[in-house]
């Protein structure tokens, strides 16, 4: 099987605990075959437009959410469930990237990259969905969010708008929210959920740090300024202005530096 073949099975599997399975099998086969020095073709292969979803949960747009209250163990679950559709999205991001821009020449490295994320994403889905299970509930329990795919159909056939909106925006959000979320479970003293948002937060800096470096190749071999690119990339393909406050410290260690996203926050 070739490593776009492998990405596009994960993404036409619907079920979430099969589709981060299958996930982290291929990431394993592609570990296993690049320690032994003999990487899997990178072949090409044709994703779905959308990944396929289970039929729980119900997808809403996101002036139709409920409120989340996370004062109480009704809005925790509500938190978690969020999160978990959020990764399993991440999860299909990943993939996604690998396949829809195969027939680009690359380095090794970036497939390592996105197969390593696609799989610490597995991971985190699978952690939130023990987190729910645990506390009785169960992922398709709850709505969820319908605009989740909207950046990777905006970015298609854009590898450069991919990278700015999707690691370097989306992604380092959540290093911006992550600590806030890890409070509300340290309050609550559920230490399960405090461990697995802690995995989570160490592990996306990682996924930032791959954008902004490949997003740096890029321009690099286009002979493009990358500041510039960024900012006109964002404004392009993300419906909306950044919001502070900023997690200055991680977005740093990503390699994210204040005049890239400060300039896109509208003030
Ligand atoms: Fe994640
Ligand atoms: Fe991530």
């Amino acid at each position: 099987m070739t490593l776009a073949e492998m990405a596009v099975a994960v993404l036409n599997t619907a079920d979430g605990r099969e589709k981060t399975a299958l996930s982290r099998r291929h990431a394993a086969s592609w570990f296993a075959a690049r320690k032994a020095g003999a990487p899997l073709p990178i072949g090409s292969a044709s994703p779905p437009m959308r990944p396929a979803r289970p039929a729980k949960p119900e997808l809403l747009p996101p002036r139709d959410m409920p409120r989340r209250r996370p004062g109480n163990e009704a809005g925790r679950i509500a938190l978690l469930h969020a999160v978990a559709h959020i990764e399993l999205n991440a999860v299909d991001l990943h993939w996604d990237i690998i396949a829809r821009f195969a027939d680009v020449e690359m380095p090794l490295g970036w497939y390592d990259d996105w197969v390593k994320s696609a799989d610490e994403e597995s991971k985190h889905f699978n952690l939130m969905a023990d987190c729910l299970e645990a506390a009785g509930s169960c992922y398709g329990a709850l709505p969820a969010h319908a605009g989740m795919w909207r950046a990777a159909e905006d970015t298609a056939s854009d590898m450069l708008g991919r990278l700015a909106v999707v690691p370097m925006v989306l992604e380092a959000r959540g290093l911006d929210v992550t600590p806030g979320m890890i409070e509300i479970f340290q309050k609550a003293g559920n230490t399960d959920a405090v461990a697995a948002l802690e995995t989570i937060y160490a592990e996306e800096v990682g996924h930032v740090a791959y954008g902004s470096k490949w997003f740096n190749f890029l321009c690099g071999r286009h002979n493009l300024d990358p500041k510039d690119v960024f900012h006109e990339l964002v404004r392009k393909y993300f419906h909306s202005t950044l919001k502070p406050p900023f997690n200055e410290e991680k977005r740093a260690e990503a390699g994210l530096p204040p005049d890239f996203y400060w300039p896109l926050t509208g003030d």
